[in-house]
Order: C-alpha cells, then structure tokens, then sequence
C-alpha cells in the first residue's frame, strides 16, 4: 500500500513538473497541432491502454530546413502491473482523451529566434510518453487481466519511421533529446537514431536530467536496485537492454545509465543537476521515511537541518563520482551544477537565461549557450561545480511576464549571444 502511495506520489510529482515545463512557456503562445498516429494500432505499436502514438511536428525552414530535434517527454515509470494498470488511464500511459489537442513549444523548442537563436527554426518533434518503461518494452500478449498493453519499443520504432518518411533521414544535423525518463530514452535509443542518418550528417544525443544513479554503497542502493529491477521484470526488457552493460553484469542493473553511458558511441551531453530534485526525494528519500518528514527542508532548503544536508551532499558526491568513473570520451558534453531542479530545456528560466535563475552558468556560460557551442563543435564543454557542495535555491519569487522581460533584456544587451 505504501509503496503503491510512494510510488503514484512520484508519478504525480512528475506530473505537476511536466505542467510546470508546460506552463514555461510564456514568451508567446507556440501551440502546435498534436497527430495522433492511428496507422501505428494495426501494427501494435500503442500506449499502455492501446491508444495511439502521438507527437506534436512543427516544420523547419530557412537554415534549419535540413535540421531535426527529436524531443522525448517526461514522466517516470511503471514498476508493476497494477501500476502500469493505473498509469493506462493517466495521460502518460494513454494519449486519448487526456493530452489535449496542442502542445505547448518553448525553451529548446522555441519557434521565436529571439529567445532559441540556434535552433528556433528547426524541423521540431515533440513526443508524447505513454508506455511507462521509456520505450523499452515490446511484449506480444496483451495482459488478459487488465487489457494494458505494453510495446514502448514499437511506439519508438514506428513514430522514426513516420519522421523518416518525412524526410528526417537526409537530415544533415538532427538531435535526439529528452528530460527524465525521456533522457533515459534517449541514451538508450542514441546509437539506434544515429544509424537512421548518413555518416556524413552531424547528429548527437542530450540527456537532460536522466542520470539516474544506483550509487552501490550509498543511501538507497537497494531501494533503487529494486525498483528499476522490477521496472525490467514488468516490461520484459531482459533482452532489449544495452548488451554492453548485460554482458558483464547482472542485467537487472542495466537502466542505470552509470553502466551503460560509457559505451555509446554517439557524442552525448549529460545536463544534470548535482543535488537532482527528483532522484533526491523518490530515489533516495523513501528509505529515510519519504518526503513527508522532510517538507520543511524541501520547501525551503534554508529549512533543512545537518542530517538532510549530509544526505544531499551524500547524494551529490554519489553522482559525480559516477560521473567521474564513465569511460572518457572527447564527445562527450557536461553541464552539472547545484541547483535543486529536475529538468531544464524546455524551460526559459532553465534554458536560454539560466543566467538570470540564481545565476546557473558555469565557465560563463548559460545552459543554452554551453550545448549549442558544443552541439556546433564551437567548443568543448565539460563543467561540474565543485564550489557549491549545497544545494542551492536558483528559483526566483519574479513573475514569468517580468522574466522574459528581463531575458529579453539581457539578450539584446549582449548581442554575442545570439551568435549572428
Ligand atoms: C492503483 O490505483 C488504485 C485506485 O486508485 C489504488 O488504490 C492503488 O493503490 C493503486 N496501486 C498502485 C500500485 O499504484
Ligand atoms: C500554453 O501556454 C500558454 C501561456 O503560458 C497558456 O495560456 C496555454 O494554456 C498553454 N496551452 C496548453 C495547451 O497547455
Ligand atoms: C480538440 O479538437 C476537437 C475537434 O477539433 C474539439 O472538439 C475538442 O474540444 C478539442 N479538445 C481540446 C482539449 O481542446
Ligand atoms: C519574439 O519575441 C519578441 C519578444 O517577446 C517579440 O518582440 C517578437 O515579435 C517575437 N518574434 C516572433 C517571430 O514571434
Ligand atoms: C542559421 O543561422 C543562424 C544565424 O546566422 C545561426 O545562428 C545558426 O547556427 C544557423 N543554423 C544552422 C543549422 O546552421
Ligand atoms: C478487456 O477488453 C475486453 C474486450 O474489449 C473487455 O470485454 C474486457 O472487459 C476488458 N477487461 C478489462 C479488465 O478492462
Ligand atoms: C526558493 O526561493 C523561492 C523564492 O524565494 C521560494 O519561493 C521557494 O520556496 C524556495 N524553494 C526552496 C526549495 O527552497
Ligand atoms: C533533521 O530532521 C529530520 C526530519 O525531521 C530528523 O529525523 C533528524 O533527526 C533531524 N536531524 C537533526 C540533527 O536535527
Ligand atoms: C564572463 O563574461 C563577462 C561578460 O561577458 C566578462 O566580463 C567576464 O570577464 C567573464 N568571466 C570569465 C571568468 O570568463
């Protein structure tokens, strides 16, 4: 029961961060159509309840004509039946009737050039998430308990398969993006999109916020080791997990991006928060009581006494140590920095003026101007905060409007920004 209460608590939480990312958007009202994808049913390539794929397109033009960013939503996972059951009437186990008829662009989707100087004009894809095991599973049989179907990596499948008809294919830069267990999704799927393009195309992954540690030794190991085991169990993903990883350890360890990111061959940008927000309070915190004991801290981190501090920092030196042990590799990006959040890219106050959230840059640098130098191969950037080993509270108390205001401000005082 607790579990089950924990477990639909940190779907919810998701939830409300997802809305959150939603309602970013407040520099104009970029509302793309949503597609629902009905030709994928006969092919059972459907959402948990059986719904249809569904993804919002908005084409490119100018210089970005010939340049995609595949964009993956947020939301967690299942990690039992009757789990993925609940979740099959929730809009992230099901696109019909909950997700509406628009999705909402901004941050890194930005259509405005003003505020995404890089990519506004871009072939942008948002999709939608609804099969609760970040397109991993592909199980025949229908559950005949609960009808809930699962078959993530069909949906994943079929939706690059409508892009590529859509000329995704002679693409000459592409990204493949997500936040959460959509940046799972996407270090899990990078290779596979990068073999959809030429070799000569420059195509590269960005997890954002989708380091999700098992941190053996730490605070919460078996916690997390058992749930992601389970999520594998429910899913069936024994076989469809990343070999690198299967082949020398036990495979129920093989969600954990720390044992697999090492091996991917596509250059890849890990954005992380050091003191990440989600993995922190349904990760680490359901073995010290969960969050209720600690909703003085986590409301306000000036709150929150010696014990909860150690915790954090435990957490913090957890992740970068993880961080730190990856194969090298001259590709790869980083931006990790000690703000307490979970996910940024679709965020203004995340993205493009980091610099203006509790001054979030690192080596100068906004988290939109450290990807798109690396993205361009303008620069290299690997960047881990090592000053600040407390979290930090980056969120201000201005308005959204007053935000972009001030965005606006700093962009057209700077004009090397915008890199024109
Ligand atoms: C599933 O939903 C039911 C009804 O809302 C709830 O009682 C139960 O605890 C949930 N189970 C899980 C595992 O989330
Ligand atoms: C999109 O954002 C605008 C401005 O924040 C808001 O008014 C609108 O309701 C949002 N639309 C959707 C579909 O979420
Ligand atoms: C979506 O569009 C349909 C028909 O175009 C309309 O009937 C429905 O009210 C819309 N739903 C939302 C949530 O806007
Ligand atoms: C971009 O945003 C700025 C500031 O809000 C606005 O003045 C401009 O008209 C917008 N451009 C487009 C193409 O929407
Ligand atoms: C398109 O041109 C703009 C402005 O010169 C530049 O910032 C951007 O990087 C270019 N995009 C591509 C894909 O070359
Ligand atoms: C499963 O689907 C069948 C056929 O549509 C229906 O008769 C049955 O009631 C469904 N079962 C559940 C648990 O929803
Ligand atoms: C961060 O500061 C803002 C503004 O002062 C406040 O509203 C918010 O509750 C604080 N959040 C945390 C987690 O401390
Ligand atoms: C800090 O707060 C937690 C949760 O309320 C409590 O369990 C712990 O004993 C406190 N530690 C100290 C040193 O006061
Ligand atoms: C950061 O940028 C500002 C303004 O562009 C500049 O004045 C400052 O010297 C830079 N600092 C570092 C450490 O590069």
């Amino acid at each position: 029961m607790e579990r089950g209460i924990i477990a639909m608590a940190g779907w919810l939480s998701l939830y409300i961060w997802s809305v959150l990312v939603m309602n970013g958007e407040v520099d104009g009202d970029q509302l793309v159509d949503i597609t629902f994808l009905k030709s994928a049913i006969p092919k059972g390539a459907v959402c948990l309840d059986g719904s249809p794929p569904a993804y919002s397109y908005s084409e490119g033009y100018g210089n970005g004509s010939n340049s995609w960013i595949v964009y993956l939503q947020s939301g967690g996972w299942c990690s039992s039946k009757i789990e993925c059951y609940n979740r099959s009437t929730t809009p992230r186990g099901s696109t019909y009737p909950f997700i509406g008829n628009q999705t909402n662009f901004s941050g890194l989707l930005d259509t405005n050039s003003t505020f995404n100087p890089d990519f506004y004009n871009w072939h942008k894809v948002y999709i939608y998430y609804c099969d609760g095991s970040s397109f991993m599973s592909d199980i025949k049989h229908v559950d005949p308990r609960t009808n809930v179907t699962y078959r993530g990596a069909r949906i994943f499948k079929v939706v690059m398969e409508e892009l590529i008809s859509k000329e995704m294919g002679n693409a000459q830069n592409a990204m493949l993006v997500g936040t959460s267990a959509g940046a799972m999704t996407t270090t899990l799927h990078c290779d596979k999109f990068r073999n959809l393009f030429s070799k000569t195309s420059r195509v590269k992954c960005i997890s954002d916020s989708g380091f999700i540690i098992h941190g053996k030794g730490h605070l919460g190991d078996h916690y997390r080791e058992k749930y992601y085991a389970n999520v594998i169990r429910t899913h069936g993903l024994r076989k469809s997990l990343p070999k690198s990883c299967t082949s020398k350890m036990n495979p129920n360890l093989c969600l954990f991006p720390e044992y697999y990111v090492g091996d991917i061959k596509t250059p890849l940008f890990l954005l992380e928060s050091a003191f990440d927000a989600f993995q922190i309070e349904y990760n680490t915190l359901p073995v010290v009581g969960g969050r209720l004991g600690w909703s003085n801290c986590l409301g306000n981190l000036r709150h929150c006494n010696s014990t909860q501090l150690g915790i954090m920092r435990d957490f913090r030196n957890t992740l970068i140590g993880a961080l730190l042990k990856l194969k090298q590799s001259l590709s790869r990006g980083m931006f990790v920095h000690s703000c307490y959040l979970h996910g940024h890219i679709l965020i203004i106050q995340e993205w493009t003026c980091s610099s203006l959230q509790g001054n979030n840059v690192l080596a100068n640098k906004t988290i939109a101007q450290a990807i798109s130098d690396w993205y361009f191969d303008r620069s290299s950037f690997r960047q881990i905060d090592i000053e600040n080993d407390l979290p930090r509270n980056c969120s201000s108390s201005i308005t959204p409007d007053l935000f972009v205001h001030k965005c606006l401000a700093t962009l057209s005082n700077h004009p090397t920004c915008n890199y024109s």
